[in-house]
């Protein structure tokens, strides 16, 4: 993609990787996505912030001969991770006299993950500034989005703040602004749930300290550039934010028919007193799209047959992600059909121990359900339908 001008002097260089379809050989990328760096030019320095992904150095180092860039002063590096920080070596080599500018932390990171050597380094603190000539970059340590070292560049005089990871989104695009796209919105949610929401207790704190920024425009290194900040600010704080929707999530596997009756069951009394339901068979799943759906559902039932003692072990991944993923879900039932015993609903439970769930019920059914069992997933119904009394819906 051609550099983009994006402010006087600021330049968009976005290398778009259309055929990616995983990440970190685990998250579905059903848009690509891309790596976006950004050259800023001062009067006296030029500043190259972010790079790109190894698979896509070419296209960032083409980008710059293109454009006649000769010198590079300060290469910044928001974030380690190499989808990011991956061209560095090749920049640094094309590039002798340019220094990697970044936080401590990150620079152990660069220094183990790429052997950069200790020369090229500059380091920077929480609010240090570092002038280019007419252009003023300030540094912003954002520990944990995601990782320990991630920080943001402000650019004061334009009111532009470059984020890496944070409020981006897994999307290649030959566009370059977010405006209010719904699309965009939807891939920025399911960005967020992939990749920020384990994070979701400390988001508020950087959220809070970009609005003291004001900033007129947010870049981020993936997806598009925000040139109304409002837009996505607003959606992480609704993401973040203690509300849960009127929904729930039934997600499940089935091996013989008999969870897939309960969950049918289940279904039709849930949408039978008028709440929202979402089904999720683990089979067919798209684990991106689950993921995207917890962030704001209330309540969550999982229901999977009892494979060798325990839940299958696609339940048992789901909890896993479920876990780790840290969704504000505010409660949780289990469903498992069995036929000799088991330990599902214990080693379900084990693994969202983390979580801050409310469990309103786990029903254990021999075979396939009988009228006991289907009474017993009536009540489970009337349990929700209490606890969701005073939800909204979308
Ligand atoms: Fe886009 Fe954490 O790397």
């Amino acid at each position: 993609m051609e550099p983009v001008e994006i402010r006087k002097g600021v330049f968009y260089l976005g290398a778009q990787h259309w055929s990616r379809r995983l990440f970190d050989e685990l998250i579905p990328l059903p848009e690509g996505t891309s790596y976006n760096a950004y050259l800023v030019l001062g009067r006296e320095k030029t500043a190259l912030i972010d790079t790109a992904d190894p698979a896509l150095e070419n296209e960032l180092m083409e980008a710059l001969e293109r454009m006649g860039v000769e010198k590079i002063d300060y290469v910044v590096a928001n974030h380690a991770e190499q989808d990011h920080s991956g061209a560095l070596p090749s920049l640094l080599e094309r590039y002798p006299m340019a220094k990697v500018v970044t936080n401590q932390r990150c620079k152990e990171l660069l220094v183990d993950l790429l052997h950069i050597s200790d020369d090229r380094f500059y380091v920077v603190g929480d609010g240090d500034t570092l002038s280019l000539g007419g252009k003023t970059l300030r540094f912003i340590l954002a520990p944990w989005v995601h990782w320990p070292e991630t920080m943001f560049t402000y650019l004061e005089e334009e009111k532009i703040l470059f984020t890496c990871d944070f409020l981006g989104a897994h999307m290649a695009s030959n566009r370059v602004y977010a405006h209010r796209d719904p699309l965009v919105y939807f891939s920025a949610k399911r960005y967020y749930a992939e990749i920020m929401m384990p994070f979701r207790q400390t988001i508020p704190n950087h959220l809070a300290r970009i609005e003291e920024l004001s900033p007129e425009m947010i870049a981020p290194s993936h997806g598009l550039i925000y040139d109304d900040p409002s837009f996505i600010l607003e959606a992480y704080r609704d993401w973040t934010g203690p509300e849960v929707k009127n929904e729930v999530l039934v997600v499940y596997v089935s091996m013989h028919g008999s969870v897939r009756a309960a969950v049918e069951h289940l279904t039709d009394g849930l949408s039978k007193n008028g709440i929202p339901v979402k089904v999720f068979n683990l089979t067919v799943t798209d684990i991106g799209e689950l993921a995207m759906a917890l962030v704001d559902a209330a309540t969550v039932i999982m229901a999977t047959p009892t494979v060798l003692g325990g839940p299958h072990p696609s339940a048992l991944y789901a909890t896993y992600l479920m876990g780790v993923l840290n969704p504000k879900t505010k409660h949780l039932a289990v469903i498992t059909s069995y036929e000799w015993g088991g330990r599902t609903v214990e080693i379900l439970k084990g693994f969202l121990d983390r979580l801050k769930v409310e469990i309103l019920g786990a029903i254990e059914i021999k075979g396939h359900p009988k009228k006991g069992d289907m009474e017993a997933i009536d009540r489970l119904v009337e349990v929700v339908v209490e606890k969701h009394r005073s939800l909204k819906a979308d």
